[in-house]
C-alpha cells in the first residue's frame, strides 16, 4: 500500500516538474479567469467541459490562409470552426492573445497589444471568467454568478447549433442571423445570410445581399411549412419558434437536441446553400439532412415563376413555371422565352364590393405557401371556414390559409393575403392555399370539384401554351411509356440523404441473415436500425439484379420516393449507391403486409377486425390517390397487391414497393422480371395490349378491396370477381365477407355493415371491364368517405371468358397456397 502511495507521489511530482519546465502551457481547462491568458504561440485552448470535451476554443488558419483567427471548432472534426470572434480584423501572426483587459472586458489583442475583438457589454466591470460551455456556448460572467454578461450564441457566425437563436430581440432592437464566410480561407461575412423574417408569419430566408434567394415557407405550429422533411429529424431536434403571439420581447427560431442525439449544426455556406448536417461518429463525417440551395434553376429560387406564378418541381419542360388556377402568364411572349419574373395575370375579373360578392376560392392542394410579408395573419380565428368568411367579406383579400396546423384544424389561425402571391410552389405539405377567383372560373369547371386531378394540367396556362401543355403530355407519356426516368441521379432529390454503405452495414449486422425480413427476385430486405435508434428496413438489390434495368428500376424507385410524402406511403429515409450496392431504406413496417393476415390463418386473420379493414382500404385508396395526382405528379404505381400494402404498429396501411425487390413478400418465389402488374391484379387493356393507365391501378385497388373483405384471393382466373359479382347480382354481398371474423350484427352495428356492402359496390366498380367505367381514385376516396353519397350499380366485372367455368371452385377452398403474388 504504502509502496504504491509513493510511485504516485513520485509520478505526480514528476509530472509536476514536466508541466512547469514544458514551454507549451496546454491548459485544456474550460475557462479563462481575470489574469490568465491564452495565446497564440503558446498554442493554448480551451476545452469544453462536462463529460465529451465536445468544443474546443483556439487560434487557427483557415483553409490555405496563413493568418490567424481566434475561433470555436468541434473537437472531433477540428477543421468545422462554427464560431469565428474576429472574423474581419485578421491577426498577421502567431502573436494573438485573449485576456481579461484593466476594464474587464474579454479581448483579444495582437502582436502590439492593441484591441482587435471585444466581448464588450454594457454595465459595470464585474467580469471576470470566460468559460467554454459544452453546449458550445462561450460565456463571459462574474466569477461564478449565473448572469452571463456575454454570449457567443448571442454572435452567431454561419453556424446555429442546438440552443442558438435566430430572430429578432425586440428590447435590444437587435438582429440574430447567419452570414456565411466569405470564403474557404476567409471567414469575414460573405454574400449570403439566413434570417427569420417576422412580418406575417415567422419563416426562414436564405438572403444573397439584400435579395431573398430561397425561403423556408411560414411556421405552422411544428415544422416549416416548406421543408417537410423536418418532420422526419423534429423528434432528435425539435424547432421552435417563441414570441408568436406575444410579439413584445422577441420572435425567435431556435432548436435543440435530445440527450445522446448526434453532434449537428446548421450552417449558411459561402457557397449559398443552407443545410443541415449530422456527424456520423463511425464514419468521421458530417451527413445532410437538409440542404438547400439559392440556385435559380429549381423550384426553391425565390419568386422564380413572377407573381401569381406556380412552381410544380415535376415540370422540367418548362421550366418548372405555371400559373395558379384562373391565371395567365402575363406575356405569353416571355414565358416563351422562359422568361417567368413577369409572372400571371387574373384571367377573369372579380366580383367585389359594396358589402357583397359571387367570388368563391379554389384551392391550391399541398404547397409552399407564398411570403407572407405582406400578409395578414390572425391567430385568434378558431376555424378555417371563419379564415375564409373573413377573406370573402374583404374585397381585399386574395387568398387565405391557415396559419397553425396543430389541432387539425382546430385554432387553425389564418393568414391573408391582399397583394401578390410570390413564390408558391407545390410540394407535398401538408397545406392548402384558398385562392379567391370569379365564380365564372367554377362554371368553367363544371364538376363543382374543388381541385383538378392532375396539377400539371393545372399549372400550365391553357391558352398560351398549348404547345407546351402538349410537350408537357408528350414527355409524361413517354416517360411513363419508356419506364425511364433517366441516368441514375447522383443526388435526385436533396429531401432524400445519401446514406453510406458502413452506417448500413453496422445497422443490419452487416446484412446478417438472422435480420432477413423479406425477399424477392430483385433483393433482399432486412431489418436494421439507425445509431440514433429509428427502427429501417433496408431493401438491398441483389448483384444479380445490377443489370441496366436494375439500376433503372433503383433510380426509378428514389426519383418517385423522393417526391412523395404521404401518411399512406411508405416513406423512403435514405439510399446508398456507393459501388456496386444499390440500397434503399424505408421506415421499418412493424406489422408487415396485408396479405399475410387477410390470407393467413383464422388468428392472423381476426387480428384485422372489421373496422380494422375498412380503415386499410381507406388508407390504401388515399395513398393510391396521392400517388396518382395528390404529390403535384402522376405515379402510376403498377403493382398494386396485398403484398405491397404494409402495416405499421398502429395497423395504419401504407403502399409500399415502387420499382424493385418486394418487402415482407413471405409467399414469393423468383419473378419474371418482364411482367409488371401481378396475374389476378392486372387489368384486362394491360394484360391484353399492354396498355398501362391510372386506372390500371384502379382495377388493382378494386381487386385488393374484395381479397380484403372476402380473405379470398382473386387469382389469375378472377375467380373473386366472378363470385362477387353472383352474389352481387342476388343482393348477397354479405355472404363474400370472410367468414373468420364474425359478422356485424344489423342491430348493434347497422354503420359497419351497411359501409361494408357500401365497400364492395365500390370495389365492383373498380374492377370494370371499360377503364372509363371504373371511378377515379379521387372519386373513390370520396365514395368510401361518404356514407350517404350515391354509388353507380356497377355492371359486369371484367373477366377472362375462360374464368367463367370455375366459380365453384370458390365454394371450397378459400387460400390456395397459390403463386398469384408472382411478379
Ligand atoms: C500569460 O500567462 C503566462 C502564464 O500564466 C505568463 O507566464 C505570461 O507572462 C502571460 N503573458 C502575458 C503576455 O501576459
Ligand atoms: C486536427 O485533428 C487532426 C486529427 O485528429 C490532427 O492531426 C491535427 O493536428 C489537428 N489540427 C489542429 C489544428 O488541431
Ligand atoms: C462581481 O464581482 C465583484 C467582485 O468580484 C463583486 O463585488 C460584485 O458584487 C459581483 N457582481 C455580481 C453581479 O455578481
Ligand atoms: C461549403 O461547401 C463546400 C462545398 O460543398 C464544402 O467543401 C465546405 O466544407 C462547406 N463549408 C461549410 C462551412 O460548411
Ligand atoms: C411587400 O410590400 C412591399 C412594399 O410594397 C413590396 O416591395 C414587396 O415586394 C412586397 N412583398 C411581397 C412578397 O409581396
Ligand atoms: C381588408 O384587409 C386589409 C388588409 O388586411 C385591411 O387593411 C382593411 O382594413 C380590411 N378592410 C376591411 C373592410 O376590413
Ligand atoms: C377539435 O374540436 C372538436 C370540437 O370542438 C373536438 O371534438 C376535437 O376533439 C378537437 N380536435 C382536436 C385535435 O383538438
Amino acid at each position: 500500500m504504502r509502496a504504491t502511495g509513493k510511485v504516485i507521489l513520485l509520478r505526480l511530482l514528476f509530472l509536476a516538474l514536466c508541466i512547469s519546465l514544458l514551454p507549451i502551457q496546454a491548459p485544456a481547462a474550460d475557462k479563462l479567469e481575470k489574469g490568465q491568458n491564452l495565446t497564440d504561440a503558446d498554442g493554448d485552448t480551451l476545452v469544453s467541459a462536462g463529460g465529451s470535451g465536445t468544443f474546443t476554443l483556439g487560434f487557427f488558419s483557415p483553409g490555405a490562409s496563413t493568418k490567424r483567427y481566434l475561433g470555436i471548432w468541434f473537437s472531433v472534426s477540428n477543421h468545422t470552426v462554427y464560431w469565428v470572434a474576429n472574423r474581419d480584423q485578421p491577426l498577421p501572426d502567431r502573436s494573438g492573445m485573449l485576456v481579461f483587459n484593466d476594464a474587464a472586458t474579454l479581448v483579444l489583442l495582437d502582436g502590439s497589444r492593441r484591441t482587435v475583438w471585444s466581448s464588450y457589454f454594457s454595465g459595470g466591470p464585474s467580469a471576470a471568467t470566460a468559460q467554454l460551455l459544452e453546449s458550445g456556448n462561450l460565456v463571459v460572467r462574474n466569477g461564478s454568478s449565473d448572469a452571463y454578461r456575454w454570449q457567443s450564441f448571442d454572435h452567431p457566425s454561419d453556424t446555429l447549433l442546438p440552443g442558438m437563436k435566430l430572430g429578432k430581440i425586440l428590447w435590444a432592437k437587435s438582429e440574430l442571423q447567419l452570414t456565411s464566410w466569405r470564403s474557404a480561407d476567409d471567414p469575414s461575412p460573405g454574400d449570403y445570410r439566413r434570417t427569420l423574417e417576422t412580418k406575417g408569419l415567422p419563416e426562414l430566408v436564405l438572403w444573397y445581399r439584400d435579395v431573398k434567394a430561397y425561403r423556408t415557407g411560414p411556421w405552422n405550429g411544428l415544422i416549416f411549412n416548406g421543408v417537410e422533411e423536418a418532420s422526419t429529424y423534429a423528434d432528435m431536434y425539435p424547432l421552435h419558434v417563441s414570441g408568436l403571439t406575444d410579439r413584445s420581447t422577441e420572435i425567435t427560431y431556435g432548436y435543440t437536441a435530445v440527450p445522446g442525439a448526434p453532434l449537428t449544426r446548421v450552417v449558411v455556406n459561402y457557397t449559398g446553400v443552407a443545410e443541415r448536417l449530422v456527424w456520423k461518429a463511425d464514419t468521421g463525417e458530417w451527413i445532410p439532412y437538409f440542404t438547400r440551395a439559392a440556385r435559380d434553376n429549381t423550384c426553391e429560387a425565390y419568386a422564380k415563376c413572377g407573381s401569381f406564378g406556380l412552381c410544380n418541381p415535376e415540370a422540367a419542360s418548362s421550366s418548372f413555371c405555371g400559373c395558379v388556377p384562373g391565371f395567365s402568364p402575363d406575356s405569353p411572349s416571355a414565358w416563351r422565352m422562359k422568361q417567368y419574373a413577369g409572372g400571371c395575370r387574373r384571367d377573369a375579373g372579380l366580383e367585389c364590393g359594396g358589402g357583397t360578392t359571387t367570388d368563391h376560392f379554389k384551392v391550391v392542394p399541398r404547397v409552399k405557401l407564398p411570403d407572407t410579408q405582406n400578409a395578414t395573419v390572425d391567430l385568434d380565428v378558431a376555424t378555417l371556414d371563419e379564415c375564409s368568411a373573413k377573406c370573402l367579406a374583404n374585397c381585399s383579400c386574395l387568398a387565405y390559409a391557415a396559419a397553425d396546423i396543430r389541432g387539425g384544424g382546430n385554432r387553425s389561425g389564418c393568414v391573408m393575403w391582399t397583394d401578390a402571391i410570390v413564390d408558391l410552389r407545390l410540394i407535398d405539405s401538408k397545406q392548402d392555399l384558398f385562392l379567391r377567383l370569379s365564380k365564372s372560373e367554377f362554371v368553367a369547371d363544371g364538376h363543382g370539384r374543388k381541385s383538378k386531378g392532375f396539377p400539371t394540367a393545372l399549372v400550365v396556362a391553357p391558352v398560351a401554351s398549348i404547345v407546351t401543355l402538349l410537350l408537357v403530355v408528350f414527355v409524361f407519356w413517354w416517360r411513363w411509356k419508356c419506364r425511364i426516368l433517366g441516368a441514375i441521379p447522383q443526388n435526385p432529390s436533396m429531401a432524400v440523404p445519401l446514406l453510406n454503405l458502413a452506417t448500413i452495414k453496422h445497422g443490419t449486422g452487416n446484412f446478417s441473415e438472422s435480420n432477413i425480413i423479406g425477399q424477392g427476385g430483385f433483393g433482399i430486405v432486412y431489418k436494421g436500425q439507425l445509431p440514433q435508434g429509428k427502427m429501417i428496413a433496408v431493401k438491398r438489390l441483389k448483384q444479380a439484379a445490377l443489370t441496366r434495368k436494375g439500376k433503372k428500376d433503383f433510380a426509378r424507385e428514389v426519383e418517385v420516393m423522393a417526391g412523395l410524402r404521404h401518411g399512406s406511403l411508405v416513406r423512403l429515409l435514405a439510399y446508398c449507391n456507393e459501388g456496386k450496392e444499390r440500397i434503399l431504406v424505408y421506415e421499418y413496417m412493424e406489422n408487415k403486409s396485408l396479405n399475410v393476415y387477410i390470407f393467413g390463418t383464422p388468428s392472423l386473420r381476426a387480428s384485422l377486425n372489421w373496422a380494422k379493414r375498412l380503415e386499410i382500404i381507406h388508407g390504401i385508396a388515399h395513398g393510391v390517390a396521392y400517388l396518382h395526382g395528390g404529390s403535384g405528379k402522376s405515379v402510376i404505381h403498377r403493382d398494386l397487391k396485398p403484398g405491397n400494402i404494409l402495416l405499421d404498429d398502429e395497423w395504419n396501411a401504407k403502399v409500399a414497393d415502387f420499382g424493385t425487390a418486394k418487402l415482407f413478400a413471405v409467399d414469393q418465389m423468383a419473378p419474371d422480371q418482364t411482367v409488371v402488374v401481378s396475374p389476378g391484379y392486372a387489368a384486362p387493356e394491360y394484360e391484353r395490349q399492354g396498355e398501362m393507365t391510372l386506372k390500371c391501378d384502379v382495377y388493382s385497388f378494386g381487386v385488393i378491396l374484395l381479397e380484403t373483405l372476402s380473405g379470398q384471393r382473386n387469382g389469375s382466373m378472377q375467380r373473386l370477381l366472378l363470385h362477387a359479382w353472383g352474389l352481387w347480382e342476388q343482393s348477397k354481398t354479405v355472404e363474400l365477407l370472410d367468414t373468420s371474423i364474425a359478422l356485424p350484427l344489423p342491430e348493434s352495428e347497422p354503420e359497419l355493415l351497411s359501409g361494408l356492402k357500401r365497400c364492395i359496390q365500390i370495389g365492383l366498380l373498380c374492377v370494370q371491364e371499360m377503364p372509363s367505367d371504373r371511378p377515379t381514385m379521387s372519386a373513390i376516396v370520396a365514395l368510401l368517405t361518404s356514407t350517404t353519397s350515391q354509388i353507380d350499380r356497377p355492371g359486369r366485372p371484367a373477366m377472362d371468358s375462360t374464368a367463367v367455368h370455375s366459380s365453384h371452385e370458390l365454394e371450397s377452398g378459400l387460400s390456395s397456397p397459390s403463386t398469384d403474388d408472382l411478379t
